[in-house]
């Protein structure tokens, strides 16, 4: 999304040359701290991975998630009335988050999901049935509704002001807490 340019690129901004504003807005929103996901879903006639850090739990009931992303990615138009993973990734999967934000390295494994693929070893995972999409500007909010999911325990990967960074596992998870 805006926020997320890859990491020593330039930002860009669709169809026109960026300003300094520009390049401010997406500093500042660069401030706001995330995880990493990679979106993966079979499309028409390949499969699709992409990564994004726009990641947003929506609803408990029914269980939505959601993610932005960009008019001009390659997996935008195919997202669209499709199942899809959300596939969270831990601190020693940076590799999957580069190879899937344009630059490949290493073939990933992959797993075959009830309703989409999904990643070998993520941290997290949430298959979704697609749900709704929404108008995001040069994005689209594509919620899906959970139908399956799991997480392991493990350092998480993150990203912030343009970098990545990781986040200690706890003893002590959210579902203990609550
Ligand atoms: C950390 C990080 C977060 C990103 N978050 C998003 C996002 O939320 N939505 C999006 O559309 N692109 C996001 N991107 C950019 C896409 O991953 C990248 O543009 C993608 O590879 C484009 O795919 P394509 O070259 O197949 O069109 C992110 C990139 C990185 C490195």
């Amino acid at each position: 999304m805006m926020s997320t340019p890859r990491p020593g690129e330039a930002p860009e901004v669709a169809g026109r040359t960026s300003t300094p504003k520009d390049h401010r807005f997406r500093g500042s929103l660069g401030r706001f701290a995330t995880g990493v996901a990679i979106v993966t879903f079979d499309g028409a006639t390949k499969r699709h991975g992409i990564t994004v850090n726009s990641f947003t739990s929506v609803s408990m009931e029914p269980p939505l998630a959601l993610v932005s992303i960009a008019r001009t990615a390659k997996a935008h138009d195919e997202l669209a009335g499709r199942p899809f993973t959300v596939n969270i990734l831990g601190a020693e999967q940076r590799y999957l988050a580069t190879h899937f934000a344009g630059r490949p390295g290493h073939e990933p494994r992959w797993v075959e999901g009830a309703t989409a693929p999904r990643l070998a070893g993520v941290l997290a995972y949430f298959e979704c049935r697609p749900w709704a999409a929404y108008d995001g500007g040069d994005h689209t909010l594509y919620l899906g509704q959970v139908v399956d999911f799991d997480y392991r325990h493990g350092d998480a990967l993150a990203f912030a002001n343009g970098t990545y960074t990781t986040i200690p596992d706890r003893e002590l998870g959210m579902e203990d807490l609550l």
